[in-house]
């Protein structure tokens, strides 16, 4: 197990490397006590039962449904179409990407062996008519994942498949078709699955959308694709190993919270970028900047103080955004901290030929392969950055695996959840979510929403400021 621990590598965040850019070993010391505080919280919380992702890397009662069902249904079907938004997403979409082939859906039927898959995360009109362009809906099945079990862009998309559902299978076929993952008791859907008998999951009352992708909201669609939940969930109870360990300095979701923590407070570091040198963990960083953005971003303390906390997530890939971001990391304002995702060893490779001898321009690649070069940018990246005193930290993968990603994904969450107790703000809540929610209902006329529109007026639209 040892062997496929990931890693994260903090030199270049600190003084010895960066100088008076850099944080001290004073400078973590001097916040001992609010340390020992958020760990107390944390550990705290996790007791109350308030930390429900926590418990997901253990929950084999779950994981053992999922893997039935989902043995039973991903025969009978050409395509897996997953429809949320945000948490009920972004997971599945990183995952699956990380972890299958980077032309899934492409592959042919004897090599893909499982359904194709399509995530619609959105309400775009031209992706919700371009779908039925691809897919075979009477070879479908429709995974509906929406905690709350009434986001508009979710059911708005289901309103429109069940139509179609009914019109190509038949009503009595329906409940073939659709699988249901919502709260246990709670919202419109799970009323529509004790109606229709639907095949359901829950999504646990304690593990908020953006923290779910280890229950069945990621595991169920995860595992109709062949994704090995069970390592996913190995990986995730390793690492929690590690990050519930009391000292910083061996803890590593902790010490990096501490580091984003410390450069925003010293440095005014308000941007958290993540890059990652490989294409198939580019969508960790959109899972990753939803956690973080959407935990931390907060107007209020706990104790009821406006504070407008939070860190900008930015995503950027490597090598691919060397040739357009790293220009600005490295000569921009020193308000970052860039944190690398690398991987040691790639499943696949090519070696570049010992072609154009002759050629000094492109001879002297040959004989490395892809990931060599891959990696080299990588720490080329990095010694520029640090040259530049630009705060920067890495992750390293040993591999890309289900164990390895069950260990990162758990990791970011934890520091996340860390980050809110550093910050003493309620990182499992999303006010500003929910006020973009209640105007969308209060804008369609939903009712008892129409009162709300009042708290949204704006005032009156200037024509002068329109050109
Ligand atoms: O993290 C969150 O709570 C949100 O991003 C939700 O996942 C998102 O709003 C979708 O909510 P729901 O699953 O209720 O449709």
């Amino acid at each position: 197990m040892k062997k496929s621990k990931i890693r994260v590598n903090f030199n270049n965040m600190m003084k010895h490397r960066l100088g008076s850019y850099g944080i001290s070993e004073m400078d973590i010391k001097n916040l001992s006590s609010k340390i020992n505080l958020a760990i107390k919280n944390l550990k705290q919380k996790r007791e109350d039962g308030k930390l429900g992702f926590m418990y997901l890397p253990y929950d084999t009662k779950t994981n053992e449904d999922i893997k039935k069902v989902s043995s039973i249904v991903k025969d009978r079907f050409e395509n897996l179409l997953v429809l949320g938004i945000g948490g009920s997403a972004l997971g599945t979409i990183a995952l699956h990407k990380a972890l299958k082939h980077p032309f899934y859906n492409l592959l042919p039927k004897e090599k893909r062996k499982t359904p194709k898959l399509f995530v619609i995360d959105n309400v775009d009109p031209e992706v919700a008519n371009g779908i039925f362009d691809v897919i075979d809906i009477k070879k479908t099945l429709v995974n509906v994942i929406t905690k709350s079990g009434e986001t508009a862009e979710t059911v708005a998309f289901m309103k429109i498949i069940w139509d179609k559902l009914i019109k190509q299978v038949g009503k009595n076929k329906l409940r073939d078709h659709i699988v249901i993952t919502t709260d246990k008791t709670k919202g419109a859907l799970r009323k529509i699955v004790n109606e229709n008998g639907f095949i359901s999951f829950t999504v646990p009352e304690n593990v908020g959308g953006r923290f779910s992708v280890l229950s069945p909201v990621g595991l169920f669609p995860l595992a109709c694709v062949d994704v090995d939940i069970d390592e996913l969930l190995k990986g995730a109870e390793y690492m929690d190993s590690f990050v519930t360990i009391n000292n910083v300095w061996k803890n590593p979701a902790f010490m990096s919270a501490l580091l984003h923590y410390i450069a925003d407070k010293k440095f005014g570091a308000k941007i958290t970028v993540m890059m990652p040198y490989s294409n198939a963990l580019k969508d960790i960083s959109d899972w990753f900047a939803q956690l973080w953005a959407e935990s931390l971003g907060k107007k209020y303390s706990n104790d009821g103080k406006i504070v407008n906390e939070g860190l900008t997530p930015v995503k950027a890939l490597g090598a691919t955004d060397q040739h357009s971001q790293v220009q600005l990391y490295n000569e921009g304002p020193y308000d970052k901290v860039i944190t690398f995702i690398r991987v040691e060893n790639f499943k696949k490779d090519e070696v570049m030929p010992h072609n154009f001898k002759e050629e000094e321009t492109f001879s002297y690649l040959s004989g490395y392969s892809m990931a060599d070069l891959l990696n080299i940018e990588q720490r080329a990246t990095e010694v520029a950055l640090t040259k530049n005193k630009r705060m920067n930290m890495t992750i390293t993968l040993p591999e890309i695996s289900e164990f390895t990603l069950g260990q990162l994904i758990y990791m970011l969450e934890v520091e996340t959840a860390f980050m809110g107790e550093l910050y003493n703000i309620n990182a499992f809540d999303q006010p500003g979510v929910e006020a973009g929610k209640i105007a969308t209902y209060a804008l369609m006329g939903r009712k008892g929403y129409k009162e709300k529109l009042k708290d949204f007026n704006l005032g009156k639209e200037i024509k002068r400021y329109i050109i």
